[in-house]
């Protein structure tokens, strides 16, 4: 019995010891450790507070404490005997509420701490250990994240807005996006995305219509919530709409879209789609209130911006977009939406949002187009489409 998981918590339960013990299993195979015994148990504040005083001489709860076998039974301890974790479902919890995400969830992260200190790893020691830690339970995180995929596979949706971009700059009609969306679906992608802004500056009417008759995968009509588009989007009946906001001077879209100061209007555009059969999908910043907004407004989807990720520089900026997003995207997938995430991704920061369990598919544009330049469009959707997993 390699996990065996005891609860001494009083109170209503806040995580099925099932569900628990499976995804406790599944960490100890990733961790290679699936022939070491491993015991978890389940206390509230006080017990814990006990524990932390008693072994750390720390008068307070903390979340997770984790005892090696050898600091158990000194004198003669079995190898295959990993050692306990202790974690407090209360202070889980809070931890949660805090994160938005699920208690399960927080537990889950506690125990990966946890375990990777059994394995010998100790943040406390030195920086360079913390590092170390740090990217052994990043590892895990990742491959369970991969193994507890709730869609089968990610898909990828192709932006062709920049083909068109510079066939406006001479105003011809070379090249085009309806020829590069045929040769996006032959290379893998899964849908094509256009935005048919109301300046025009590059997809124009044509095109969408054009790409209602062509596109043999899916097409998503990416659009401001304006009079004339809703219009244009009701005629065409693409397979999808993505609400986006949409200002005239900027050079791409800037921001999520403000679905909670704006509930009123968008509901009613929402219903306006659910008529003609379309799904929508609203473009948001990965905050809680904006999901909320979106349930509220009656969203089939929202799109995660990923936007602030795709910029960030340093790598502690990059990990807290990072979590944010990952957050985002599990409160929203809980909450009854499919989630789909794009803006700015690219050859190197996509494998770690396509490596999230909830994101059913990513939107990409610029990246492709800016190495289809060099290595032809087929590649540049082959090598994309490579990086998100089988
Ligand atoms: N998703 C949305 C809502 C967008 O507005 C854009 C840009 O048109 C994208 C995804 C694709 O972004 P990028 O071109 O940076 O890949």
């Amino acid at each position: 019995m390699p996990v065996l998981i005891r609860s001494e918590t009083t109170g209503p339960s806040r995580v099925s010891l099932e569900a628990l013990h499976v995804t406790a299993e599944t960490i100890m195979r990733i961790a290679a450790l699936s022939n070491n015994e491993l015991s978890i148990l389940l206390v509230n504040d006080p017990q814990m507070q006990e524990l932390n005083l008693k072994f750390r001489g720390k008068d307070q709860p903390t979340n997770v404490l984790a005892f090696p076998m050898d600091d158990i039974t000194p004198d003669s301890p079995d190898p295959g005997i990993l050692g306990d974790i202790v974690i407090s479902v209360d202070t889980a919890g809070r931890e949660a509420a805090g994160r938005s995400i699920t208690c399960h969830q927080r537990i889950q992260r506690l125990l990966i701490h946890g375990l990777v200190h059994l394995m010998g790893y100790d943040h406390e020691r030195s920086e360079e250990d913390a590092f170390l830690m740090e990217r052994e339970e990043n590892k895990i995180i990742l491959e369970l994240n991969r193994q507890q995929r709730r869609q089968p596979m990610i898909q990828l949706a192709i932006n062709v807005d920049h083909v068109a971009t510079i066939r406006q700059a001479r105003g011809g009609n070379e090249p085009d996006p309806v020829t590069a969306a045929g040769i996006c679906e032959l290379a893998g992608a899964s849908g094509i995305v256009v935005h048919l802004r109301e300046d025009r500056r590059h997809i124009q009417d044509r095109d969408v219509h054009l790409l209602r008759q062509l596109v043999k995968t899916k097409l998503n009509l990416e659009m401001g919530a304006s009079e004339e588009i809703i219009r244009i989007a009701l005629a065409v009946k693409p397979e999808m709409i993505t609400l986006v906001p949409e200002k005239r001077k900027e050079l791409t879209t800037e921001g999520g879209l403000d679905v909670a100061g704006q509930i009123k209007k968008l509901s009613g555009v929402v219903a306006r789609m659910e008529e003609a059969g379309i799904p929508v999908s609203m473009f948001i910043d990965p905050d809680s209130r904006q999901i909320a907004a979106a349930v509220k407004a009656g969203a089939a989807f929202v799109e995660i911006h990923t936007g602030r990720y795709s910029d960030a520089t340093s790598e502690e900026e990059i990990n807290r977009e990072f979590d944010l997003i990952a957050s985002a995207a599990e409160e929203a997938y809980e909450a009854g939406l499919k989630v789909n995430a794009g803006h700015g991704l690219n050859y190197l920061n996509t494998k770690r949002i396509a490596g999230l369990a909830t994101i059913e598919e990513l939107s990409i544009g610029h990246a492709i187009m800016a190495r289809a330049i060099f290595v032809g469009l087929e590649q540049a959707v082959r090598e994309m489409r490579s990086l998100l997993g089988p």
